[in-house]
């Protein structure tokens, strides 16, 4: 089966392939390298012995992203590529809306036409405000209102 990790040279991204190679999956990683360096890879080869697919892609593009699938055909898609950093969110929303929402519209619209069958998104867990218990399972209710600093 093969896995693509979008945003799969940064933190968990690059963690996330490392437990897929474990596992025996394939890999690939597209990546734009915006907040992280190729030399992960190297480091990922390091530490399982295999060697994943590297994609320099920037997911924003459409027709790049498709030429990916049409060429790659992944069975299922783990979504890590986006901006994350809260302050410069606040600073310039506009490019995160822009970044993180036609990366995700274009990677499910390929994924659609494309027959990948599994999607993962990694949003946050800041949507969970403070929770009643930990760790914070996927059944746990999505709560409005405050949100601790730790949790950045
Ligand atoms: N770090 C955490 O503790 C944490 C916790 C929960 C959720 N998340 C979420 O998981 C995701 C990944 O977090 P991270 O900490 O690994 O971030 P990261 O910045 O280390 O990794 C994100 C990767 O996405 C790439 N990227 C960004 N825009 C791209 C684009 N348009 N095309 C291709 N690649 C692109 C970057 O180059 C980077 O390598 C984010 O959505 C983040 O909000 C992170």
């Amino acid at each position: 089966m093969k896995v693509l990790v979008t945003g799969g040279t940064g933190y968990i991204g690059a963690h996330t392939v490392v437990e897929l190679l474990d596992k025996n999956f394939t890999v690939d990683i597209v990546d734009n390298l915006n907040n992280s360096k190729e030399e992960v890879v190297d480091a990922i080869i390091e530490i399982t012995k295999k060697k994943p697919a590297f994609f320099n892609i920037d997911l924003t593009d459409l027709a790049l992203t498709e030429k990916y699938f049409n060429d790659n055909k992944p069975d299922a898609v783990i979504h890590f590529a986006a901006h994350k950093a809260v302050g410069l969110s606040v600073e310039n929303p506009l490019e995160f809306y822009r970044n993180n929402f036609m990366s995700l519209i274009n990677v499910l619209y390929c994924c659609k036409k494309y027959n990948a069958g599994s999607f993962v998104f990694s949003s946050s867990c800041s949507v969970y405000s403070d929770p009643d218990s930990l760790p914070i399972s996927e059944l746990a209710p999505v709560k409005k209102g405050k949100i601790s600093l730790w949790q950045y």
